[in-house]
């Protein structure tokens, strides 16, 4: 069976009182209209997404992932279901979906099609019973309880108005019973629109079978028409990940305010602690410690890695390691197992071999390092000299001393030794101590008049 879907996304979302397209608002750093999208194509329909205002945007984001049609003028959702005839000809089934809703899930569009099938339905809409129903569009049924019609708030009489079941805004149709009725829609309404919902009653009266999929989960189908409800969804969204790690062995201290995007892995027994943001294909192995007010994205870390109120960006960190309070991975970054970085320090495009210790106020950019090599406090790679940037490689155990510079590029050979206070611009062999400061000159009793004076 072929399935089509068609996914709208031409209005303007006046009630967001935006700049930007409605669609194109962001929950957890992904634009609305690709939450849809993704769980239509975890079905396997092929996807035509119809655009209208500020398409170009709108294709800009999503790319040639999908078709498009596009609504010149937005005359309604039924309107902008017509744009997409020639789309939807040649398949079985379509599911027409709302690009404002973006906590559907596969399995519940996979069970609106199973309901559709089994009862031999020619159209099934996505229903839910909700307290609020205001705004919705509302499911009229007869006295046998078989779905009449969907009346639109603005259309409703005050009965159809007490009707709490609602109307999701995403059906599945046997397509050849929906072009059939999309050629007969009119916009005799009050607000002169297209109603795509009018397609059901219109399949009804030429005797075909309408029906509707009731689900008991209301927030599948919260759809963002304000600002509001954008926070609304990104807050069931947030618990819906958050629940799911939970329940997959994660301790998440205070869920209400830890923030793990919809691609993240987690495993056991790794405590987030509260303030936690972690973004993108981040991976992070058992028994980690995310502490308190920590950024990672985009980042791997390996088992019982320990991080401390520090952001991490798009680095890869190894087992027992410890990260932090207050250091900042830049992109990168490649650490090894049982290394120690502590406050303030920061790393940039660099590989630090295990057992090496960056433990204070240190900067390492564009650096190869070995195993066990020691940062003195204040330790700076001076990578960079204003038009381009070296590399600096330093080896195997060496010990560099506090408040050193290393100009790049340079190599510190095994063993070496680096005096504190350094600014080291050439090479320093295996097992040797570089010393490169000026001499102490001690002149004798000349703080006395000072200390005399104060
Ligand atoms: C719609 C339904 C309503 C349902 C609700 C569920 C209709 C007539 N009403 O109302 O029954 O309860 O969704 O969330 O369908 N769009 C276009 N072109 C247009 C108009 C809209 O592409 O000319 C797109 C919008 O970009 C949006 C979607 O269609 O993504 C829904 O439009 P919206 O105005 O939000 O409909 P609702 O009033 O929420
Ligand atoms: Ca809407």
């Amino acid at each position: 069976m072929k399935i089509k879907a068609v996914i709208l996304a031409a209005g303007k979302g006046t009630r967001m009182k935006s700049s930007r397209a409605k669609v194109l608002h962001k929950i957890f750093d992904r634009a609305l209209i690709e939450y849809p999208i993704q769980v239509v194509k975890e079905l396997g329909a092929d996807v035509c997404l119809v655009v209208g205002y500020m398409e170009d945007d709108v294709k800009k984001t999503i790319g040639d992932q999908v078709q498009y049609r596009v609504q010149e003028e937005q005359l309604g959702t039924g309107h902008a279901v017509m744009q997409a005839i020639d789309f939807m000809d040649d398949s079985d089934l379509v599911l027409i979906l709302y690009g404002d809703t973006p906590l559907i899930t596969t399995q519940t569009l996979q069970e609106l099609i199973n309901y559709h099938l089994k009862h031999h339905s020619d159209g099934t809409a996505l229903s839910t019973k909700i307290e609020n129903p205001f705004g919705y569009g509302r499911i009229v049924r007869n006295g046998f309880n078989e779905v009449e019609k969907i009346v639109e708030e603005r259309d409703a009489d005050k009965n159809q108005k007490r009707i709490t079941e609602i109307n999701g805004g995403m059906y599945v149709f046997n397509t050849s019973k929906l072009l059939s009725a999309l050629h007969q829609l009119d916009n005799n309404n009050s607000q002169n629109e297209y109603y795509f919902t009018d397609v059901l009653k219109i399949i009804l009266a030429e005797d075909g079978k309408i029906d509707a999929f009731m689900i008991k989960d209301s927030t599948q189908i919260l759809g963002v028409n304000s600002k509001v409800q954008l926070a609304e969804a990104a807050s069931i969204m947030k618990m819906r990940i958050n629940n799911q790690h939970m329940l997959n062995g994660v301790i998440i201290e205070d869920p209400l305010n830890t923030y793990i995007e919809p691609d993240v892995e987690i495993g056991i027994d790794t405590v987030i602690e509260p303030s936690c943001v972690i973004k993108s294909n981040t991976k992070i192995g058992a028994e980690c410690r995310i502490g308190f007010n920590t950024k990672i994205t985009n980042s791997i870390l390996e088992d019982n890695v320990d991080v401390e109120s520090s952001v991490i960006v798009d680095s890869k960190i190894g087992q027992n390691t410890h990260i932090g309070p207050f250091a900042y991975i830049r992109p990168n970054n490649n650490i090894g197992s049982n290394v120690k970085i502590g406050d303030f320090v920061e790393l940039k495009n660099s590989n630090i071999g295990s057992g090496t210790k960056i433990s204070h106020l240190t900067y390492v950019g564009d650096a190869d390092v070995g195993q066990n090599v020691n940062f003195g406090c204040g330790t700076v790679l001076v990578n960079y000299d204003g038009k381009n940037k070296y590399r600096s490689e330093i080896q195997d155990n060496v010990f560099i001393g506090c408040n050193s510079n290393l100009v790049s590029p340079v190599v510190l050979h095994e063993h070496s030794y680096i005096a504190a206070g350094s600014t080291i611009t050439k090479d320093v062999p295996e097992n040797t101590l570089a010393i490169a400061r000026s001499k102490q000159e001690n002149k004798e009793g000349r703080a006395k008049n000072r200390n005399s004076k104060s």
